[in-house]
């Protein structure tokens, strides 16, 4: 009762310091809730253990020491400090072993297919489907209940692909396409991150994960395999000429226009993503005009070169350009 009453009060400090959408104590699906499980675990048999360790200490100086009989000393040692905690292990360790299977299965061979590249300091996120690739960036939406097959690769160095809430994580490594199966069990907004470390902005290398159920995730899916919408007003218009001739297309692709860059992230529907930069900086036009305008400065060593020659006229002309395609 005191070990589960002491858990207790170590989740709701853990659950006031950690919550939100990137809470690995707040499990939207059965991986993320399988580790969390393990997690508690661990964490209770490591009191035990610590508390078995530091009960012994205190015993050998206040009652072993003064009688001084080897002896017995020797069986406290024996037991106390090899016995008990050689058994405490092994049955975490069991405990741990059984998870990693289902834990490493894929998906069935039907499930959504969806690859990620991890980019310094961005996602690539391609979705297979019947018609071809749909590709987009920084954002993920999945369907809710089902399991969704992810193929991890990365353009660089190591990455790792982790959804606190969903389960994870899985490195990404050059040269490799490693596989992770994840279900979501709610309909929500989460967030990823990259859990390797890999260089100057990782940090600022996260993004979005929207769960929807299916219908809604179709909806979606089948507006991101459209080409973009043509604009709408005289600005964002002026924004789409800026952008084809400001070079802006040698890196990003606006399908349905001639800008067809693979090297950056896909920009067709930008405007309704939740953030900008990778999880980095609310979707708005004012922010996207600073990104423009100096996104070295927002993300340290970034691949993008800074537009800070455009006039404010020209840099609202993008934003509102950008934000419109949706
Ligand atoms: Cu990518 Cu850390």
């Amino acid at each position: 009762a005191a070990v589960k009453a002491l858990l207790g009060a170590l989740s709701a400090v853990a659950a006031a310091g950690c919550g939100g959408t990137q809470s690995a104590l707040d499990p939207a699906g059965p991986a993320a809730a399988e580790v969390l499980t393990l997690f508690w675990w661990m964490l209770g048999g490591a009191i035990l253990i610590w508390a078995l360790v530091a009960g012994l200490a205190v015993y050998a100086i206040v009652i072993d020491r003064p009688r001084h009989d080897p002896a017995a000393t020797r069986w406290w040692v024996i037991g106390g400090g090899v016995v008990a905690p050689t058994v405490i292990l092994t049955v975490l360790l069991i405990y741990g072993l059984r998870l990693i299977p289902p834990l490493v299965r894929d998906a069935p061979a039907d499930s959504l297919t969806v690859e990620v590249d991890g980019v310094r300091w961005w996602w690539r996120m391609r979705y297979r489907t019947p018609d071809g690739p749909v590709e987009t960036a920084n954002e993920l939406c999945l369907p809710v209940g089902e399991p969704v097959q992810f193929l991890l690769r990365s353009d660089d160095v190591i990455h790792s692909f982790w959804i606190p809430a969903l389960g994870g994580k899985m490195d990404m490594i050059p040269g490799r396409e490693n596989r992770l199966a994840l279900q979501a069990d709610r309909a929500g907004t989460f967030r990823g991150a990259c859990a390797e470390y890999c260089g100057a902005s990782h940090a600022l290398m996260n993004f979005d994960v929207r769960t929807l159920p299916r219908a809604e995730f179709e909806a979606w899916l089948a507006g991101q395999a459209a080409p973009a919408a043509a604009p709408e007003t005289a600005l964002a218009e002026r924004g789409e000429r800026l952008f084809l001739a400001s070079g802006c297309g040698a890196c990003h692709a606006v399908r349905g226009t001639a800008a067809d860059g693979g090297v950056g992230p896909d920009l067709t529907h930008i405007g309704g993503r939740l953030t900008i930069g990778a999880g980095l900086l609310p979707n708005d036009e004012d922010t996207l005009m600073r990104w423009i305008a100096r996104c070295d400065e927002l993300k340290p060593d970034v691949d993008m070169p800074a537009f800070d020659h455009l006039s404010d006229d020209e840099l609202r002309a993008l934003a509102v350009y950008l934000k419109g395609l949706r």
